[in-house]
């Protein structure tokens, strides 16, 4: 089983991924600490992470303590990502470590959510379930901005805004797996939800697919 969440900036993916994969019992990859991973090594390199042949360098050599990088959330790093995602090198890089991991999680579990911005499009395309989910700019950005004060780091609303307009304007527009909802995706709009409401949302949704599947079999 694959469930593919995707959308855009602090739309609440993470929240909604952890909170499915640990009720269903499945692994849970966030696939943009792959990307902010190799954001940041770019970075630490002093290198430029729109250097087409720096990045893929950096995607093709990703380790785990990579992966543990403690600059990994921050925005810088969230900006970093968006344009080495950019790079179809980077992409390609990365996208094997993500089927094998949806197809055979690492623990062995019977599923696996993956969230991202390309799962429902690119990396799973045959999913089971996929979800997009979205909110409006204004409540995302107030989201982040909480998110950031709580954890110590100074930043205004505004800036906060204009950041997370940026990076969903790249990640929309680039060429490589662009994001955008698959066709047979189910849209969640959480602005007007809570953590509890949109969980239950999902819930809602995935086991009405899970049902269907045991009633054809
Ligand atoms: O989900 P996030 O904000 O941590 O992701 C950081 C960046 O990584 C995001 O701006 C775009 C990129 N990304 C991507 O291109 N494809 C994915 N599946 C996940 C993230």
């Amino acid at each position: 089983m694959v469930v593919a969440i995707d959308g855009p900036v602090a739309a609440g993916k993470g929240t909604l991924a952890r909170r499915l994969a640990a009720r269903y019992g499945y692994a849970y990859l966030d696939t943009g600490s792959l990307y902010r991973a190799v954001g940041s090594k770019v970075l630490r390199q002093g290198g430029d992470p729109a250097d087409e042949a720096v990045a893929t360098q950096a995607a093709a050599t990703l380790t785990e303590s990579d992966l543990a990088a403690p600059d990994l959330r921050t925005e810088p790093v969230g900006l970093a990502a968006s344009k080495v995602a950019a790079i179809p090198g980077v992409r390609a890089a990365l996208l094997d470590y993500q089927r094998r991991y949806a197809v055979t999680p690492p623990g062995g579990q019977p599923g696996a959510v993956l969230d991202g911005r390309d799962i429902g499009t690119v990396v799973c395309p045959d999913a089971p379930v996929k979800l997009f989910v979205t909110a409006r700019d204004e409540i995302r950005a107030q989201r982040r901005y909480k998110e950031l004060l709580d954890r110590g780091e100074t930043a205004t609303f505004e800036q906060v805004l204009a950041d997370l307009r940026r990076r969903d304007a790249q990640d929309q527009a680039r060429a490589t797996a662009p994001l955008k909802p698959a066709a047979d995706a189910h849209l969640l709009d959480t602005s007007d939800l809570d953590i509890e409401a949109a969980v239950t949302a999902a819930v809602d949704i995935v086991n009405d697919i899970l049902n269907r599947g045991s009633l054809s079999r």
